[in-house]
């Protein structure tokens, strides 16, 4: 299978890298992630070991049709990736997206109909360097059913082949939601305490903030129609923190790094979703102020 990933930045490159074993991958990313890729190969650390040759590029422009694009960039980007794909005769190339945050689904949708499916992982990826990738853990990486199940089987089987754990589940929206509200969870209390994800089960008072933050994320989704996944939320919520004890989150990174953060499609979204259909969101509301006072531009100098 040729298989393109959209957004090659650390889960892009741990997943190609993974999937070039069996596949062909072409990576499409940031020229300084890129260019390394290009001289010295892709360098895997961790779970794997290994240097792996793959094809990059800075944009997908001029390319064959891949049998699958994979979309892993940060989701304040969606739009405008599919803006700037939606030309290219990409007409039967599937696209799944595993991104982070809410909405991205529903706009693959919008391009792509049932050839856009819906995912999740919770493989562990950090890029160290320009192409030097470490994998802490593959985790469990889940693919919609939901409009076609023999295409979702199909991708599944090319995942497996490369030894990634796959499930395939017809109600992904319910997998987007659970992953959206751990997010919504650890991310923003992270960036804003500036702590690793495991000092927020460590706090009385910051574990119960983050218990009512959780309740009112899944009275979103509840709302919504979301079955969540058997468990409570709660409890998903605190076992992902203390297995990654250690991890500066996505957000706060961003933050330390003076980069926009994805707060608009994770706690943002639950609020425009909340204001919708009538449930409060106070505590969602007041981590979206905070960590876009916390992005360049608003309280801090860009
Ligand atoms: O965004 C992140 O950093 C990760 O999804 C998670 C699960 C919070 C672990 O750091």
């Amino acid at each position: 299978m040729r298989i393109l990933v959209f957004g090659a930045g650390s889960l892009g490159c741990a997943m190609g890298g993974i999937l070039a074993q069996k596949h062909e991958v072409v990576l499409v990313g940031r020229r300084e992630n890129m260019d390394a890729i290009k001289l010295n190969g892709l360098r895997l650390t961790g779970e794997v070991e290994a240097t792996v040759n793959v094809e990059t590029r800075e944009s997908a422009e001029g390319l064959e049709a891949p049998d699958l694009m994979i979309l892993t960039t940060k989701a304040y980007h969606t739009k405008s990736v599919v803006d700037a794909l939606t030309h290219l005769p990409w007409n039967d190339t599937p696209v799944l997206t595993l991104q982070n945050g809410l909405g991205n689904l529903e706009l693959m949708r919008a391009w792509k109909g049932s050839r856009a499916f819906g995912g999740t992982t919770t493989m562990g990826a950090s890029l160290l360097s320009p192409g030097n990738v470490r994998i802490s853990g593959f985790g469990r990486t889940v693919i919609g059913s939901d409009m076609d199940a023999l295409g979702a089987n199909r991708l599944a089987e090319a995942f497996s082949a490369c030894g990634l754990i796959v499930d395939v589940k017809a109600d992904v929206a319910s997998e987007i939601w659970a992953k959206a509200i751990v997010n919504a969870c650890i991310n923003p209390l992270t960036a804003i305490l500036r702590v690793p994800n495991g000092k927020l089960v460590e706090s009385e008072t910051i574990s119960r903030l983050m218990s009512e933050l959780c309740d009112e994320c899944a009275a979103v989704a509840e709302s919504a129609g979301v079955v969540l996944p058997d468990v409570m939320m709660i409890d998903w919520v605190r076992a992902v923190a203390e297995d990654t004890a250690e991890n500066r989150s996505s957000m706060l990174r961003d933050v330390e790094l003076g980069r926009r953060t994805e707060i608009s499609q994770m706690n943002g979204m639950i609020c425009r979703i909340g204001s919708h259909l009538g449930v409060r969101t106070p505590l969602n509301r007041a981590m979206a102020a905070m960590v876009e006072a916390l992005e360049p531009g608003v309280l801090r100098k860009g």
